[in-house]
């Protein structure tokens, strides 16, 4: 990945794939200034700041000219954000006491959620990614649970490098997959679930959020940029049969409902039953807590 723009506080923002992040950031510090928000990220607006040179696509704040592709994603972000929130929240009560934030971009939840002692939060994305954002949140001072970044790359050896940065496989774990799904091809969605399955102890946890495409959400993404066009490869075709088929006992909603009891409402063209209406889901997959073939398989 080329890093080659510098930002006004002389940070290497990240670019292609990597900048797709910011896009997030700037719809989390969107929502944080909102009347009832959903979420609040207190560094999101500090961290679009650093990413200066404003004008990138991700990061410009264009008003009524906003496009469509931002104002359709806009609740999709505030909702899934959200969720996994309270996702996190009920894991760690219940006895996880690791989380592993996979393609973690810009996502600061290991600095600004209420950890409690005994958790361990690894955020894992590409090392230009985590360079930019930690830099950021350094300077900021920010502060939060134990927490660890690893720097890996998705199509590479990453679960070594997790275990290398003190990923206990033998330990329960909520895996975070945000954004990131659509992003995969078929197949490597499935072997991201096969290795996420074999560091998996019983009774972990994942959770995605997952969109299906559409020809009206192609183009709204293409209006933004080729590269947002592409960066939609597909995923897993249904995400229920894609958790099931690796022992994880699915909980699947559509974001529609879930966005209901919110009190917000996804855009038609993101939440549609039709075929050419893109539509958008979230889920949570369990291991159960007999399951014996996990624990650790892969290093044990
Ligand atoms: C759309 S962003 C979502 C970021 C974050 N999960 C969120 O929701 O705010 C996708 C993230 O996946 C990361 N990513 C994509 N491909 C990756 C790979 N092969 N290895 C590691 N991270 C990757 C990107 O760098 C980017 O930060």
């Amino acid at each position: 990945m080329v890093t080659d723009e510098t930002s006004a506080t002389g940070d290497a923002v990240p670019r292609g794939v990597g900048a797709t992040a910011l896009g997030v950031t700037r719809l989390r510090a969107i929502e944080s200034n909102r009347a009832r928000p959903l979420a609040i990220d207190p560094y999101a607006e500090r961290i679009l700041e650093a990413a200066v040179p404003a004008g990138s696509e991700w990061t410009a704040d264009r008003g009524a000219a906003e496009p469509r592709f931002f104002r359709l994603m806009r609740d999709q972000v505030a909702v899934r954000t959200r969720f996994i929130d309270d996702t996190i929240a009920r894991a760690v009560a219940d006895g996880a006491a690791q989380v592993v934030v996979l393609g973690c971009g810009m996502d600061t939840r290991s600095y600004r959620l209420n950890w409690p002692e005994g958790v361990h939060v690894f955020d894992l994305d590409l090392p230009e990614v985590l360079a930019f954002r930690d830099a950021v949140l350094s300077r900021l001072a920010a502060s939060g649970g134990h927490r660890t970044s690893v720097a890996a790359d998705l199509r590479e050896d990453w679960p070594r490098s997790l275990v290398a940065a003190g990923f206990d496989p033998t330990v329960r774990t909520l895996w975070v997959c945000e954004g990131l799904l659509y992003a995969l091809p078929a197949t490597a969605a499935e072997d991201l679930l096969t290795e996420i399955t074999l560091l998996s102890s019983p009774a972990s946890a994942v959770v995605v959020d997952h969109i299906t495409d559409s020809p009206a959400f192609a183009a709204a993404r293409e209006e933004v940029s080729p590269e947002l066009l592409e960066l939609w490869q597909g995923g897993p075709e249904h995400v229920g049969t894609w958790l099931s088929g690796h022992g994880w006992e699915p909980d699947v909603r559509d974001l529609r409902n879930e966005a209901a009891r919110y009190g917000r409402e996804i855009p038609e063209d993101l939440a549609g039953g039709q075929h050419e209406v893109a539509r958008t889901w979230l889920a949570v997959g369990e291991l159960a807590s007999t399951n014996p073939g996990v624990s650790g398989r892969r290093w044990g």
